[in-house]
Order: C-alpha cells, then structure tokens, then sequence
C-alpha cells in the first residue's frame, strides 16, 4: 500500500474528483487530497477552509483518504507526506496538454512523478468553473456534486 497526493484547487470539489479519488485509493491505498493555491485562479469562490470541509464530507465514504490544504509546491506537500507520486485526473485531450507541461515540470524540478488517473465517461463534462456559473445563477448542480457542496454553493451565493 502506498500514499499519494491528488492536489487541486477543488473550488468546488465535484463528483469528477470524487471518481478520480476512488479509483487512485483503490490502486495505490492511501489517498492525500491536497487543497492547493493555483496561480491561473486567483479569486476563488470557496475559503482553503470551506473547500477543505466540504471536500472531507464529500469523502467521507472512502477511508483511506485525508484532506489537507498546503501552501507552496505540489512537490513539496508530495515529499512532505511520503508520496509516492502526484495523481491527476484527465478528462479530455486538452487537461492532458496542461497536466503533462506540469508533470514534466515536477519531475525536472524535484524528480517527483505523475500518474494520470482517466475520469469515468459520464464526469467528462463536468468542471468546477461551470459548477459555479450554474450555482450563482440559481440552476440545479445536483448531478456534479455532492449534496454538502451544492449547501456550501448556495449559502456562497445567497
Ligand atoms: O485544480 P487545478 O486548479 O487544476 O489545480 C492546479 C494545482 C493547484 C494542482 C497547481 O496550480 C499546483 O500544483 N499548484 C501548486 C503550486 C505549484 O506546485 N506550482 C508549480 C506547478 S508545475
């Protein structure tokens, strides 16, 4: 059994990374979901502490997770938890142009390695950007996320 790190900005957490986050636990064992500050997103919606809530209820059903929010470099919070590698999850051709420039990037800077984990097809469409839209403007997000996520959202919204 090994730990890994899943960092993301999870603004929100949706059901996509919930997918991911099963099957990364079911492959490797522990899973340490890192709520991380990403550059390209500087005004979030969600507080660190907000995400980092309703991403531990989000899931809660899978044991061998824990989710922690860390400052800096992925690379760092993986070495900082003993990670074997980074997970991420890719939906389509144009995450993977993205992940891979960042997963060269870690392993030249810190020889830290990442292993691509492929969303289910139904989650392919679903984004944390567009989760927000909907939510801000009054529609139904129930099918992308988590029950206590869309409760965070409205109150965000209210
Ligand atoms: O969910 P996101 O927004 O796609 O996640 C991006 C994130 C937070 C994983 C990325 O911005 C990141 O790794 N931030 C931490 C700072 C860092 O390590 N920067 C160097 C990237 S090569």
């Amino acid at each position: 059994m090994s730990t890994v790190l899943y960092p993301g900005s999870f603004d929100p957490i949706h059901y996509g990374h919930v997918d991911v986050v099963a099957q990364a636990a079911e492959l490797f064992g522990n899973v340490v979901v890192a709520v991380m500050h990403n550059p390209e997103k500087p005004s979030g919606l969600l507080t660190t502490a907000e995400r980092v809530r309703v991403a531990r209820e989000a899931l809660a059903h899978i044991p061998s997770v824990t989710v922690e929010a860390f400052a800096g470099l992925a690379v760092d919070a993986a070495k900082s938890v003993n990670a074997l590698c980074i997970v991420k999850g890719l939906r389509t051709s144009g995450d993977f142009e993205v992940e891979q420039q960042m997963a060269h990037t870690n392993y030249a800077v810190a020889g830290v390695r990442t292993v691509y984990v492929p969303c289910q097809p139904g989650f392919t469409h679903v984004s944390s950007r567009f989760i927000r839209d909907i939510a801000q403007h009054g529609g139904d997000i129930s099918s992308m996320v988590p029950a206590p996520v869309a409760a965070a959202l409205a109150v965000a919204f209210k």
